[in-house]
């Protein structure tokens, strides 16, 4: 995709952090953005931050229920008429020792985080067919790195993982690109965070943003399937 503009894209949980910061950096880039999330009030309020004109569309639509995808994508397909770029972003991360993990934070990550994502993908394959288009997910480090209390998000991040690679070797054939996105530590809202001055070591959410953009901008040939993404200096938490 050498031009971005007037191309579309849908990033799932755009109403803050990542979602939103990518959302700048695509519509910076001359690109119609559609962001999702689970209220319309709170995407409303960040589609008016983002500028809120003809490049912005604002959709509640809960990842983990696959009738709201596929609702999300037909609005897409309304509107503009085609879908070139989907992030699979929503995310959401209970962490506990497992022997105090509940059931419902269990449920919570696993239909948000994995679940989440395919009924994103399922929703807008077809579309991404049409369009030759590029499908993203947002795993993280603890797609790869486990640690104590993670159990649970460490089972959908390194589920998105596989299941963004094994999507990668089925969609190529329809000139469809998959990467996942496997950031370490980023200042956003995430898990009860308030992003302040002592996040300024962390990745921030336009720097995925731009990420984002040079993947759309890469040759056509070339592929870059698992990007992981840290802060260079962590020392300075
Ligand atoms: N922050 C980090 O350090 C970090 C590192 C690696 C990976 N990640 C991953 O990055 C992704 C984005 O997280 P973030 O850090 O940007 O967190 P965030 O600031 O809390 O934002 C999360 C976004 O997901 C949306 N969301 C949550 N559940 C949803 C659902 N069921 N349906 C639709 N939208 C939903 C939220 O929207 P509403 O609340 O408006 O519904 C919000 O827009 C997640 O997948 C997370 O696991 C984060």
């Amino acid at each position: 995709m050498k031009d971005l503009k007037d191309k579309v894209a849908y990033i799932t949980g755009g109403s803050k952090g990542i979602g939103y910061g990518v959302a700048e950096k695509l519509i910076e880039a001359g690109m119609r953005v559609a962001i999702s999330g689970r209220t319309l009030k709170s995407v409303e309020k960040a589609a008016e931050q983002l500028g809120n004109d003809s490049q912005i569309l604002a959709i509640e639509s809960d990842v983990t229920e696959h009738g709201d995808e596929k609702k999300a994508v037909q609005k897409i397909l309304d509107k503009w008429g085609q879908l070139d770029v989907v992030l699979a972003n929503a995310g959401v991360g209970n962490f506990a020792p497992i022997d105090e993990m509940s059931d419902e934070d269990w449920h919570q990550m696993i239909n948000t985080n994995l679940n989440g994502v395919f009924h994103t993908l399922k929703a807008s394959v077809e579309a991404l067919k049409e369009s030759k288009g590029y499908y993203m997910t947002l795993a993280s480090l603890a797609g790869c790195n486990f640690f104590a209390t993670g159990a649970g998000y460490n089972a959908t991040k390194f589920g998105v993982v596989g299941f963004s690679q094994a999507v990668m070797l089925d969609l190529r054939k329809y000139d469809i690109k998959v990467s996942t996105i496997m950031p370490g530590s980023v200042a956003t809202h995430f898990d009860g965070n308030e992003p302040d001055a002592s996040d300024e070591w962390k990745i921030q959410p336009e720097d995925i943003g731009e990420i984002v953009v040079d993947l759309l901008k890469l040759n056509s040939r070339t592929l870059p399937s698992k990007i992981e993404v840290r802060p260079s200096r962590p020392d300075k938490k």
